[in-house]
């Protein structure tokens, strides 16, 4: 298939692309900046695209004809509460930009990466533990309200003009791989900081509970859900959902690998507000019921992939700032 990414620059494109590259697609990759040399490894085509210009969106998928198209490019939640409008250029304007340029361009089908940045406190009480589906949504963030509006529009999309969207709402990824910014960016620190010093002070609460994910999952979730069968799929966005440990978890858990590490909790308070207002756990029964969702990792199980991994990026000399 020849397949499109828009944002292949960032953490999920550094892993996708390869993965389908190795499937045999005819990838191409598409970002602001061009190919990073961290994404060297992973093949296939490179071009720059700016998704806030409507103009070159169009222009790029009418050239290509793209099949299908991963729309990845967003600005993550902790960057958009310091920018909120450039959050809302990219992850609003862009996937309406993206969406009619497909639209035009006839691609028969569409991949949005949504967020549990979409949940929020409603008014009238908690979030339910674990979190389904299908709940009022009341997120706090610019991210959160950008990414609702993208799972309206896929649905919107889907009903009117029958461009077969689908999307997950993907917990916190972890990977050996730049984070973007995002507000579960402390649990990585926790694996990073952990083998280049010994030590990690989190911008998080010792209990923070939040659902998170180790990447070969979330990319193989995105490669089973762009190839289910269309009739057995029920909704346009699913829920996903692998594990949801406590900070001081992932710690005990970073121990097995690195006895002696020492972590600290410094709350930040804006990144900490964001974290409160997501749910703690995820109810993907519909993700498993329709298209066989089912995660590989537990957190021990990532926590032993994961180390040797992170030693070797830095050893590689990755710069990682937070
Ligand atoms: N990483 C996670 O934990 C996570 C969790 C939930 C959802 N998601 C979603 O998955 C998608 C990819 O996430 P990621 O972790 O790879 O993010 P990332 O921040 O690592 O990468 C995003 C990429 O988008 C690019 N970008 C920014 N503005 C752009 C523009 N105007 N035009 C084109 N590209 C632009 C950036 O250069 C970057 O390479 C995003 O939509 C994100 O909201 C990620």
């Amino acid at each position: 298939m020849k397949i499109l990414i828009t944002g292949a620059g960032g953490q999920i494109g550094h892993d996708l692309i390869g993965a389908l590259v190795a499937a045999g697609h005819h990838v191409v990759s598409t970002d602001l900046a061009p190919r990073p040399p961290s994404h060297a490894h992973a093949g296939g085509d490179w071009q720059r695209l700016d998704v806030t210009d409507a103009a070159a969106v169009q222009h790029m998928f009418t050239d290509e004809r793209p099949e299908l198209v991963y729309h990845l490019a967003a600005i993550l939640s902790a960057s958009g509460e310091a920018n909120p409008r450039l959050a809302y250029d990219v992850n609003q304007t862009g996937t309406w930009n993206v969406l009619e340029a497909a639209r035009r361009a006839k691609v028969k089908r569409l991949m949005f990466t949504s967020s549990i940045a979409v949940f929020g406190p409603p008014p009238s009480g908690p979030l339910p533990d674990p979190c389904p589906d299908d709940v009022a949504l009341h997120p706090g963030t610019m991210y959160g309200a950008t990414k609702v509006s993208g799972e309206l529009l896929c649905s919107y999309y889907r009903k009117r003009y029958d461009i077969d969207c689908r999307g997950v709402r993907f917990p916190g990824l972890i990977s050996a791989a730049m984070p973007g910014g995002g507000s579960s960016d402390y649990a990585l620190f926790m694996y990073v900081d952990a083998v280049r010093k010994g030590s990690y002070e989190a911008f998080a609460r010792a209990d923070t509970r939040i659902p998170l994910m180790y990447m070969p999952d979330g990319v193989r979730a995105l490669l089973e859900l762009a190839f289910a069968e269309r009739e057995k799929l029920s909704r346009t966005i699913y829920n996903i959902a692998a594990f949801s440990p406590r900070a001081d978890e992932i710690a005990t858990s970073v121990r097995r690998a690195i006895p002696d590490a020492q972590f600290t909790y410094v709350p930040d308070p804006v990144r900490q507000g964001i974290l409160d207002s997501w749910p703690k756990a995820i109810d993907d029964a519909a993700a498993r019921r329709d298209w066989s969702w089912k995660p590989s990792y537990t957190l021990d199980a990532m926590t032993d992939d994961l180390v040797p991994r992170v030693r070797r990026m830095l050893d590689l000399g990755a710069v990682l700032s937070h």
